[in-house]
């Protein structure tokens, strides 16, 4: 989204609360319209809606802060409301004071958090929280029913802004984390009432900010079909085609030259005829993307060509003004026609439809929904757990957890007293409470002192006196730092994924105290942790991201053993280096000798990281090993191929499974990562691939637990440079885990056989 338009639009609009009105099906001048008949289809009874309305009308509503029709009874409607981890601050969402119903919500972890879990029904937990919250603030008349989340662009560069908010760098992760928390959005896949929609943002290849002055609303991401097949597409396409999200939204770039929204390639073809994405969902444009096309695309010759080609192409909404401006001109001109408009707008209706907008309360599921049903225990407890299975443990000589209950802790770094935004990250809403990481330690009776010693970024230590001579004084040292959102963000990439060197230097001074010292390590992109990794003085590292209303909590409890990390790094940690060997602007995964990159992703970075993809410690031993061994030495391609039913990358191998068992002393939760390598296929291939995972809860010392990893056909094909995925003949290694503490080996036999084709451009 564009802030400034947030910012902007918010201030004309703060105070008044836009979404309070549904239409008067009973009463009301639409009463007459098919629109209100609810025995008929959700786009017949939108179209008969769109069949009443002008060109001037029509148009008035192609935007997101839609006028609605008066002489209809039509209220305006913002489609534009957020709830990336929570129900959040948008155009769409007003808060009210504090005090008041409606005054908070739910705020659970950032998605790189979630995505550290490698937890699905986590997932459809947090999605059905955040629709019931959702629900209960558009019933308050404080909301839309239209909810521009997830982010799952997979974070492919450690530099991009807005890495954080999504679950990770792996497509397959992504894929199988949006499904159910989609699912969990829309209450399902259910036909007859659709709790909120979601989107899926944002369409596509879009991993860029502003990056050494090219801007993402400037960018030509030039991408292989291979790369968009393998890397950049699966998630949307689980997005759309499986977990059936109510809406795409295309995003600022272009992709090889189109602007995404103005593509027919990616908005039809991709979308609609190989996904399946339904008359009833709709395509929203990211927020003045529209307007990007003429400038600064300059793909038209105007603003008016621009508003054309992109509703022609498939972008239904403008999140903006350029439609509500241009389109008017683009009829007058031809460039448009009047069906072009019917199909945009009976596809938002539809959904509106969908969302039983246009039918009364009473029959209605979601419509007794009410403010006493947000904030509820279950959603505090849900949010404390995502905030801990999210905590991933990189260091620890054995110094945690800590088990003295009445030792002294000194407290110190930017964040150990971090504020609202530093624990809920961006795209967040009022949380009912936030628990610092100092108020966590207190809360769990410890005797804290607390320095600030430095900030994020900037001059040295003003407090550094302070700050030794707490450490002086304290058995403990905790330092909590890192970054935050002033540093990555939104429409800004980071130049480089060092330690703030004002942080080291403090760090680095805090170390020659001599105290057991802790870094908890806050923000989402990773930093590279080498000289904390390396030094004696330094006994444990703690990631924590950005953990949420109760992330000090979960931090604490983590710290003193109330609780196991078992979270794992869902995104590689790069050496600082990193940065000068790739552009931003390289959209390439593969390493290459003629530009000189590495190579991006654990899949095919070919440096050694400082911490590995899927990296995580335990308090506890797990060992592990196969239950059993695969019922076929080798797989008949054309076997498998034929017994499989419906989508072929979604039909299973085989399920491989895994007896995990916790031979130390401590209670733990363990996430079982699987992943496969193979030279079959097309080469170069990649180092491996994420197949599988689970995560299993709360394996108690001794005890045992059997994991079943089920592999699909997708997950083992190959893409071919026109974006083809295929199965083909050769031996396939499973290794589980970050370092590959199993492996087994398989083959597959026959002849390669097609399991996804890549849609072709016309
Ligand atoms: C378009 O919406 C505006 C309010 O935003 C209203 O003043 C105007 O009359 C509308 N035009 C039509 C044709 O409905
Ligand atoms: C969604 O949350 C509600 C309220 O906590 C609960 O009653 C319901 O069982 C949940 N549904 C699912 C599918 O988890
Ligand atoms: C609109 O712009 C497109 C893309 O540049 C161009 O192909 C087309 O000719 C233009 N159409 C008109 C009517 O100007
Ligand atoms: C716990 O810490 C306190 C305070 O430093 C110390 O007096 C006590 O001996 C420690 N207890 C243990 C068991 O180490
Ligand atoms: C911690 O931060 C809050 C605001 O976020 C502030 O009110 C409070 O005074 C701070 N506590 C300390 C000990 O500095
Ligand atoms: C943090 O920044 C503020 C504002 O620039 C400054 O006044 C303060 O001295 C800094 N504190 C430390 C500990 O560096
Ligand atoms: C808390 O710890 C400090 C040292 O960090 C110590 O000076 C103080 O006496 C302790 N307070 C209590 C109540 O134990
Ligand atoms: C790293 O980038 C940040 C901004 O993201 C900047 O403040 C800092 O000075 C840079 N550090 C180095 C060593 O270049
Ligand atoms: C894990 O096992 C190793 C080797 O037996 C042992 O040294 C270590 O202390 C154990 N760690 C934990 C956390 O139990």
């Amino acid at each position: 989204m564009a802030l400034l338009l947030t910012s902007v639009t918010l201030a004309l609009v703060a105070g008044s609360h836009a979404q309070a009105d549904f239409p008067d099906c009973v009463n009301g001048p639409l009463a007459s319209n098919a629109v209100c008949d609810t025995s008929l289809g959700h786009v017949e009874r939108a179209r008969a809606l769109v069949d009443e309305l002008t060109v001037a009308e029509m148009i008035n509503n192609t935007v997101n802060a839609a006028a609605g029709v008066a002489r209809l009874g039509l209220p305006p409607y913002e489609w534009w409301s957020e709830a990336l981890h929570g129900v959040a601050d948008s155009p769409g969402v007003f808060f009210a004071d504090p005090g008041e119903e409606f005054s908070s919500a739910t705020s659970f972890p950032m998605p790189i958090n979630m995505g550290a879990a490698f937890d699905d029904e986590l997932m459809r937990a947090v999605g059905n929280i955040t629709s019931t919250e959702a629900r209960a603030f558009n019933n308050g008349g404080r909301s839309g029913l239209d909810y521009w989340t997830p982010v799952i662009n997979p974070f492919k560069d450690p530099r991009w802004g807005r890495g954080a908010e999504t679950p990770g760098e792996d497509p397959l992760h992504t894929a199988r984390y949006v499904r159910p928390l989609v699912e969990g959005l829309q209450g399902g896949n259910d036909p007859a009432a659709l709790k909120v929609a979601a989107d899926c943002k944002h369409w596509a290849a879009y991993d860029l900010e502003d990056w050494g002055g090219v801007e993402r609303y400037a960018f030509d991401a030039v991408v292989t079909s291979q790369d968009m097949a393998e890397y950049y597409s699966p998630p949307f396409r689980s997005c759309v085609r499986d977990a059936r999200a109510a809406s795409v939204m295309c995003s600022y770039n272009a992709v090889n030259g189109v602007p995404a929204c103005a593509s027919p390639f990616l908005l039809q073809t991709v979308l609609r005829d190989a996904w399946g994405l339904a008359e009833d969902r709709w395509v929203t444009a990211d927020c003045d993307a529209v307007g990007n096309v003429y400038d600064p695309h300059a793909y038209t010759e105007d603003f008016v060509n621009g508003s054309a080609v992109s509703l022609k192409a498939g972008a239904d909404l403008d999140c903006g003004t350029t439609y509500a401006e241009y389109l008017p001109e683009a009829f007058d001109r031809g460039l448009i026609v009047e069906e072009d408009l019917k199909g945009a707008l009976t596809r938002l209706y539809a959904s509106l439809v969908w969302l039983g907008y246009f039918d009364p309360a009473e029959n209605q599921p979601y419509r007794q929904i009410s403010w006493a049903d947000v904030n509820s225990p279950e959603a505090q407890a849900l949010a404390y757990q995502a905030a801990v299975e999210g905590m991933v443990l990189l260091k620890n000589d054995g110094t945690l957890p800590l088990t003295n209950a009445t030792a002294s802790l000194a407290l110190i770094g930017p964040m150990a007293n971090a504020t609202a935004t530093q624990m809920q990250g961006n795209y967040n809403g009022v949380a009912p409470f936030i628990i610092s990481p100092m108020q966590g330690f207190q809360d769990a009776g410890y005797n804290v002192t607390y320095v600030l010693g430095t900030n994020v970024t900037g001059h040295d230590a003003d407090d550094l006196d302070a700050a030794l001579a707490a450490a002086e004084a304290a058995d403990m040292v905790i330092y909590v730092g890192g970054i935050d959102a002033t540093v990555e963000k939104e429409a800004l990439d980071r130049l480089n994924i060092t330690w703030p060197e004002n942080q080291l230097a403090l760090i680095s001074a805090l170390e020659e105290v001599g105290k057991p010292l802790i870094v908890v390590q806050m923000g989402g992109g990773q930093l590279d942790d080498t000289d904390l990794k390396e030094s004696s003085s330094v006994n444990a590292i703690l990631w924590a991201g950005y953990p949420g209303q109760s992330g000090g909590t979960a931090i604490a409890d983590t710290v003193i053993g109330t609780v196991a990390p078992a979270g794992r790094l869902p995104i590689t940690q790069y050496p600082a280096s990193y940065v000068d060997e790739v552009d931003m602007t390289d959209m390439t995964l593969r390493p290459d000798e003629s530009t000189g990159s590495p190579g991006r992703t654990y899949k095919w970075y070919t440096g050694t990281p400082v911490y590995p993809y899927g990296y995580g410690l335990h308090y506890t031993n797990f060992s592990v090993a196969w239950s059993g061994t695969p019922d076929d030495a080798c797989y008949d391609i054309q076997d498998v191929v034929g017994a499989a039913s419906g989508y072929l990358d979604l039909a299973p191998l085989d399920t491989f499974t895994v007896t995990v068992t916790n031979e130390g002393a401590v209670a733990s939760d363990y996430v079982v990562l699987l992943f496969v390598s193979t030279q079959a296929g097309p080469a170069p291939a990649p180092i491996k691939e994420l197949v599988g995972y689970a995560r299993v809860a709360n394996v108690q010392p001794g005890a045992s637990v059997d994991v079943d990893l089920e592999v699909t056909l997708g997950a083992i094909s190959r893409a071919d440079e026109n974006g083809d995925a295929s199965l083909y003949p050769g031996e396939y290694e499973l290794t589980l885990d970050y370092d590959g503490a199993l492996s087994l080996t398989f083959e597959l036999c026959g002849d390669s056989e097609l399991v996804a084709e890549w849609p072709r451009e016309s």
